[in-house]
């Protein structure tokens, strides 16, 4: 041993002495520096944050608020960065927030994979990237975190298919997969994996609008599952329904449609589903007789058209459905006299029933109900009209029905034209102003109050609606209000909401476009944006209007318009706090620098005595002669370039500076697969003999440490001599560093 036990101790009271300040510095600046440096880190990965992120400076994202950054007890809990413009990719630094439990980057330009890294999170309850450009696999990692309830990665580019892992989510409530690019079969268990039939405490499988393939498994369904909402529209699915669905008793939304391929029958005890409000069949080959829904009095919606049942006649539960208000049955054959009970159903607005053969007399009685709005029997047999237009005045189309063949073309119901009805224009909302609108600038929009502001703005697209007439404000007019009632019940500054252009889009979602516009001022803040597109994404806000079920809904929000910060008036509190900080930083680097540079002369003195330490295994393999770097004995450790390594410390920048030893500086950074590392960089003047480098390179390649990170490998280019490093970001860096710095005085 080449140290007194007097110089020991010395280098362990000067490595205390970093550790205690390092820790007042902590204290000063508030938020834990490995949360603020992966925020800067995942700042980095993004594309022109300099307005969008004004006010990510400073060490303290807690203390000085930054826009959409939460925290308890000074680490990071939160992120809520919906609608804020950001693009580009989410670095792997995310992992290194190891308290985070929120995740929302929804509405946003962000692309690239999702970094596997996040499946470190274990504290992560809810995660949504709704609406980006996401694309790649969804990482099998995610099924590593226990606590997570919410998982939204719809309205993306992911591709493959879903990972069996999701299935050991066990306390997931909500999964939305839906509108991306995902193949493949639905993953149950089999014994060793896990699967969707593990996720027992799931409300919702939305997974409509990909290209899911395969059979729906008949393992998905369990008794003791809890879905009310299950969406496997618009995929690629075949075979036939498993009997085993109709053992999730508490389903309320049940679509099916849309993957053309789906054939034998429904099952028998379809009706067992009596919660059922939503069946959407629609567009597959199913066979077998038109399903008897006798019984299921909870169904608003039925849409069954366009299969291959065999002929049938009326069904008896046609009149029988007292909460019905939409019945497509297109193209399927049906035959006999029309009951006309069935327009009398309380609720009923629309009958899509073209494509039968309905026969006989059409009687729709004068007892019809108030809110029917269409009845469309275009191509059917009807021969007769019992009730003369003048008493049913809403929309009826005969037309290819022979009635139409016997002199009666002239009739407004034979007329093709009808259906593009001028009077009947989408519903918009209505401005109120007293006199002539007022002429907005170019970025704003007149509210409803007849005021000049920047709206938030976006899509609501509801899946499921409980009803069919657009031609009915009602339904939007509550909207408007119910959503105002639930944004002012949090605190948001809202004077009104406008919706507009309510349409069925081509997955058959009600597509409605919708401002919210900010009470009192021009603009929403930025705090306010990254809450009211978190009410939205994370589902909080549900439409609760009674007597309206507006379904299962998902929003795609638009980038906010920010203003450009003016100055900074009202900054004078956390000024003062940044210049504590400031202070206290710089008397830390001075003291910091003292440390260092006693050190540094410490070791060049007692470098030429210093011998490997003798019990070190791999001391006998050192190529003790050679003069070269050029191969050290090392396994799995990578040379790196000087230019790999400055891009991956984003150019060695204070922000990524997690540390200083008697060496230089440690630089945090990402590899490009995601891995974070530490990079210890020699200073010019602490620049050891090509030896000794390597010397410290193989030994550090040997050792295995409790408190020693791992060596991922090294740089010895353009003059530099460096060390990367495994960073492990659970509070073990200090140890870590404390480790690096001994091995560094040890081996040096
Ligand atoms: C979104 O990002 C892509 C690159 O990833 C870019 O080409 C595109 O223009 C961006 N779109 C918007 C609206 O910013
Ligand atoms: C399942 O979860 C446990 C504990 O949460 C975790 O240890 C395991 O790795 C997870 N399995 C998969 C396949 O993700
Ligand atoms: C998943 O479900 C299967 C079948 O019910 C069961 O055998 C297995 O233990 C479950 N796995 C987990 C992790 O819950
Ligand atoms: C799914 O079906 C669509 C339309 O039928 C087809 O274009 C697409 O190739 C199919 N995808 C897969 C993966 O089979
Ligand atoms: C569901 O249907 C089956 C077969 O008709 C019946 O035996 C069972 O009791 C029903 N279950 C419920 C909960 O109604
Ligand atoms: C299935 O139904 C569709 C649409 O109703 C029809 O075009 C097709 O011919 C039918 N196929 C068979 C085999 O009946
Ligand atoms: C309607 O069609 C059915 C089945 O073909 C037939 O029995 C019935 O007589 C028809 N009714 C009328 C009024 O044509
Ligand atoms: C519009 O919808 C509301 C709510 O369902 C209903 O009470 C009202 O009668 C409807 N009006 C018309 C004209 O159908
Ligand atoms: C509408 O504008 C008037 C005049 O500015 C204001 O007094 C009123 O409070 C506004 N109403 C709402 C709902 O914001
Ligand atoms: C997110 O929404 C769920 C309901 O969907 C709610 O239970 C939860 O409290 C919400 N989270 C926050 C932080 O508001």
């Amino acid at each position: 041993m080449g140290h007194s036990p007097t110089s020991w101790r010395i280098i362990l009271l000067l490595v205390i002495l970093i550790i205690v300040l390092d820790h007042a510095l902590v204290i000063s600046a508030h938020t834990d520096p490995q949360d603020t440096s992966a925020l800067n880190g995942i700042a980095a990965s993004w594309d022109n944050t300099k307005s969008k992120l004004s006010d990510w400076v400073g060490n303290d994202p807690c203390g000085e608020k930054w826009s959409g950054v939460y925290c308890t007890q000074n680490r990071v809990t939160s992120i809520r960065l919906s609608s804020f413009g950001l693009s580009g990719s989410l670095s792997g630094d995310i992992q290194s927030l190891s308290e985070l439990q929120y995740l929302d980057l929804s509405y946003n330009n962000l692309s690239g994979s999702l970094p596997l890294y996040i499946g470190s999170l274990s504290n992560l309850e809810s995660l949504s990237v709704v609406g980006c450009q996401f694309s790649g696999d969804i990482p099998k990692e995610l099924g590593q975190l226990p606590k997570l309830r919410f998982l939204s990665l719809n309205n993306n580019r992911f591709t493959g298919s879903i990972p069996p892992s999701i299935g050991n989510l066990s306390n997931l409530y909500w999964l939305d997969l839906g509108e991306n690019h995902l193949v493949g079969s639905l993953p149950v268990s089999d014994g060793i994996n896990t699967g969707l039939d593990n996720l027992t405490n799931a409300l919702h499988f939305h997974f409509g609008v990909n290209q899911l393939s395969g059979m729906i498994p008949s393992q998905l369904f369990k008794s003791n599952m809890k879905l009310i909402h299950l969406l496997l529209d618009n995929n690629n699915f075949t075979g036939s329904i498993p009997p085993t669905l109709t053992l999730l008793t508490k389903l309320e939304v049940l679509r099916l449609d849309r993957n053309y391929q789906l054939t034998g029958p429904v099952p028998a005890n379809i009706n067992n589903l009596t919660k059922l409000q939503e069946l959407q069949l629609e567009n597959n080959k199913l066979t077998g007789p038109l399903p008897d829904l006798t019984g299921m009095d909870s169904l608003y919606v039925v849409s069954m058209g366009n299969n291959n049942f065999s002929l049938s006649n009326v069904p008896t539960w046609f009149t029988a459905l007292s909460a019905l208000t939409s019945l497509y049955l297109e193209n399927l054959h049906i035959t006999g006299e029309l009951p006309q009970p069935l327009f009398k159903l309380p609720a009923i607005q629309t009958l899509g029933l073209r494509g039968n053969n309905f026969n006989g007399t059409l009687t729709i009685g004068s007892d019809y109900s108030s809110m029917l709005s269409l009845i469309d029997l275009q191509d059917n047999k009807i021969t007769t009209l019992a009730v003369s237009g003048a008493q049913y005045n809403k929309k009826l189309i005969l037309v290819g029905n022979p009635i139409c063949d016997q002199g009666n073309n002239e009739a407004l119901y034979c007329k093709t034209s009808q259906q593009a009805n001028p009077a009947a224009k989408p519903y918009s909302t209505h401005l109120n102003c007293p006199g002539l609108p007022p002429t907005c600038l170019s970025d704003q929009y007149i509210s409803p109050n007849c005021t000049c502001a920047v709206p938030y703005m976006g899509t609501l697209h509801f899946r499921s609606p409980s009803f069919s007439d657009l031609n009915n404000d009602t339904y939007f007019i509550l909207l408007e209000e119910d959503m105002k009632e639930a944004f002012l019940g949090k605190q948001l500054p809202v004077e009104s909401i406008a919706l507009d252009n309510p349409a069925f889009g081509p997955s058959n979602n009600l597509d409605i476009s919708l401002k919210v516009f900010p009470s009192g001022k021009i603009q929403f803040s930025k705090e306010e944006i990254s809450y009211m597109g978190f009410i939205l994404s994370n589902q909080t806000y549900k439409p609760h209007v009674p007597g309206i079920n507006y379904g299962p809904y998902f929003f795609i929000g638009q980038s906010y318009q920010f203003a450009e910060k003016i100055s900074a008036p009202g900054h004078t509190k956390s000024n003062s706090s940044l210049v504590i900080g400031v202070s206290v930083g710089v008397a830390f680097v001075v003291v910091s620098l003292l440390v260092v540079f006693t050190v540094f002369f410490f070791i060049r003195n007692k470098r030429p005595k210093l011998q490997p330490h003798p019990r070190s295994p791999s001391y006998t393999s050192w190529d003790i002669k050679s003069t070269s770097i050029s191969t050290p004995h090392l396994q799995g450790a990578r040379v790196f370039t000087f230019n790999e390594l400055k891009k991956v410390t984003n150019s060695f920048s204070d922000a990524n500076d997690i540390g200083t030893g008697g060496y230089g500086k440690v630089y945090r950074g990402v590899l490009p697969n995601g891995q974070l590392i530490a990079v210890k960089r020699s200073e010019q003047g602490s620049l050891q003999g090509n030896l000794e480098f390597r010397t410290e390179i193989e030994l550090l390649s040997r050792v295995h440490h409790k408190n020693l990170v791992s060596l991922v490998g090294f740089c010895f280019d353009q003059g530099e001599q460096m060390l990367v490093y495994e960073y492990v970001p659970n509070g073990t860096l200090k140890d870590s560093l404390t480790g690096m710095s001994i091995c560094s005085i040890m081996c040096g």
